[in-house]
């Protein structure tokens, strides 16, 4: 369905041509001024400097074209040229009704085919998840489903780190504490020999210990470096050991990404991007771009109108490895081979921007990627503690997300300890809401923006938080269960009897909007402003109306129609964002 913005513009459009004026000078926006008026249009302004004339003139006119037309219960030239425009509640009512039986409830469809890959998650081999990846996975999430629910074909892209020098050190250091693995032995036939069930609590720790041993031993440094390279050569014991690797941090991760309602439609890593490596080399090549320097393969990505200065790009190390630069380059031949996407999305933290910027633009100039697919890096900001400073746990570790959800289950479990409502499990309900609760108090700012973790605070069943959106559907359950209302049943809104119910209704009546503005600004935290207002907007209809006993039947039913769109609006968003709903808190 079209969205209201859209029709008003044609509408407020042909007033200005009847007028004799432009038609394009019709755009209507919602206002910024709601004690105002709903809507306005600035078009007179333009149409004054193409029509030579004032623009109160051209906004007189526009409005007295306007002022019979049965959609507008108020339209309003004000100095020095505005045009102000109010909905009369009989047609807000019919566009809310017809958004009710829409089958994508108001969310605008793309309207030409496109794909866009998305690139988030990112976990690297052989380290737990910690709340590094947090912001990358549900924001890369809630971008999936905005995306989705457009009607775009998306594909969500994990990208494992399982390519680099982490690697090396690991392989390492099992060869120093497991010789006889017949991964090790210079026969190894990847066909015939089995390796060893990798012990859980053995691969969790066993990179910071490769870690912190490489940065006091030379020597296994060196070693661990030459594993990287044959490793990267496919070498077949390491590679072997290296999917194995990759299959049980895949398992491990995946039960706490099911946690946050986080799903890949591909698990690729960045070794995935290997065979396209060869062709990448070619292609450099052929544009005359690579060359070498300190014994390292590089190509040039400064512009002339950078201010500071762009390091060269490295693509091959001077020991013949790749780098992180390498497979991200290959993985884009990869996708642009398996998808042709018109757009590519990085969720990846804000500080790896040069990278990308590097990246970026020498896939341009390889021309990797079609001049229209835009590749973007969407760089969000930090988790931090109290102090400002990135979150640590108590003794000042990087903390893990299975602690993260347990303390946030913990949280809620308290708050629903004297809940006599809860049916079913309460741990079940309790991680639920702790869950909502950590990525509500994310998606719900600027995905740039640092932001500081309160898990009290997001746990509050006051405010904008996950805690009060989840608490005020099971309100709305509630109210539809004593009045014998299904979530599915199709009820119309007959009127408007409040100033709150106006309101809530335009905020239903905007969804078209909302959803184009979150996906053109990548923006979940527009999602996230929109479910609150509802959910504001409904509890203070709640509190002034007594809709169960309300004696007008007319009413009644009108205000169930308002509570059940309620609702589904607001369960849309929250699905959107990945957030499961609780039945009753
Ligand atoms: N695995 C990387 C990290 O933990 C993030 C990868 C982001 N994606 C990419 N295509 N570079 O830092």
């Amino acid at each position: 369905m079209r969205k209201i913005t859209t029709i008003l513009t044609e509408t407020v459009g042909e007033a200005f041509e009847k007028c004799g004026y432009d038609k394009g000078l019709g755009t209507v926006a919602v206002s910024s001024r709601m004690d105002l008026c709903q809507f306005q249009c600035n078009g007179a302004f333009a149409g004054a400097k193409l029509h030579k004339k004032a623009p109160i003139a051209i906004a007189n006119d526009v409005a007295a074209a306007l002022k019979d037309n049965a959609m507008f219960s108020c339209v309003e030239a004000c100095a020095p040229g505005f045009i102000n425009i109010t909905l009369t509640d009989e047609y807000l009512i019919s566009y809310v009704n017809e958004l009710a039986g829409d089958t994508h409830l108001g969310v605008p469809q793309a309207e030409k085919d496109e794909t866009i890959v998305i690139d988030y998650g990112a976990p690297n081999v052989a380290k737990p998840l910690h709340i590094g990846h947090l912001r990358s996975s549900i924001i890369g999430e809630a971008l999936k489903r905005i995306a989705r629910a457009t009607g775009r074909r998306v594909i969500g892209d994990a990208h494992l780190g399982d390519w680099g020098t982490p690697m090396g050190l690991v392989i390492a250091e099992y060869k120093e504490r497991h010789p006889e693995w017949s991964c090790f032995r210079d026969d190894f036939d990847p066909k015939k020999d089995k390796l060893p069930e990798l012990d859980a609590d053995e691969l969790s720790e066993i990179y910071p210990f490769a870690s912190a041993k490489s940065k006091v031993n030379e020597e296994f440094k060196d070693k661990a470096h030459k594993i990287t390279f044959e490793y990267q050569n496919l070498h077949p014991g390491y590679y072997a050991l290296g999917r194995a690797l990759v299959s049980a941090t895949i398992a491990d991760v995946k039960q706490n990404f099911e946690k946050l309602g986080v799903s890949f439609d591909l698990w690729y890593g960045e070794s995935d991007s290997a065979p396209y490596i060869p062709e990448l080399f070619e292609r450099l090549d052929e544009k005359g771009l690579l060359y070498e320097s300190d014994g390292a393969m590089v190509v040039d990505v400064q512009e002339d109108s950078d201010k500071i200065t762009v390091p060269p790009i490295i693509v091959k190390k001077s020991d013949g490895s790749s780098t992180y630069a390498t497979t991200d380059l290959a993985t884009i031949i990869q996708r642009e081979q398996d998808f042709h996407p018109s757009k590519i999305w990085y969720i990846v933290d804000k500080r790896q921007s040069l990278h990308l910027t590097s990246v970026f633009r020498c896939a341009r100039k390889a021309e990797l990627v079609p001049q229209n697919c835009e590749m973007t890096h969407l760089g969000f900001g930090t988790m931090n503690g109290s102090d400002g400073k990135p979150f640590k746990t108590r003794d000042g570790g990087v903390m893990r997300l299975s602690e993260l959800i347990r303390l946030a289950t913990e949280g809620a479990m308290e708050k629903l300890a004297d809940s006599d409502y809860v049916s079913g499990d309460k741990l079940e309900t309790a991680e639920k809401i702790g869950v909502a609760a950590i990525k509500f108090g994310d998606l719900c700012n600027q995905p740039s923006k640092d932001y500081i973790f309160d898990l009290g605070k997001f746990l509050s069943f006051d405010g904008k938080t996950g805690t009060y959106l989840l608490y005020t559907v099971t309100r709305i359950n509630s109210i539809l269960k004593k009045a014998g209302i299904g979530y599915d049943e199709d009820i119309k809104l007959s009127g408007i009897y409040s100033d709150v119910e106006r309101e809530l209704a335009l905020t239903f009546a905007l969804t078209g909007e909302t959803y184009d503005k979150a996906f053109n600004e990548m923006s979940p935290c527009v999602l996230c402003d929109s479910a609150y207002n509802i959910a504001s907007l409904f509890s203070r209809f709640y509190h002034d109306n007594h809709i169960l006993s309300e004696s007008d039947e007319q009413k009644r039913r009108s205000w169930l129609a308002l509570s059940l769109l309620s609702r589904k609006i607001l369960t849309l968003q929250l699905d959107m964002l990945a957030i499961d709903c609780v039945e009753n808190m």
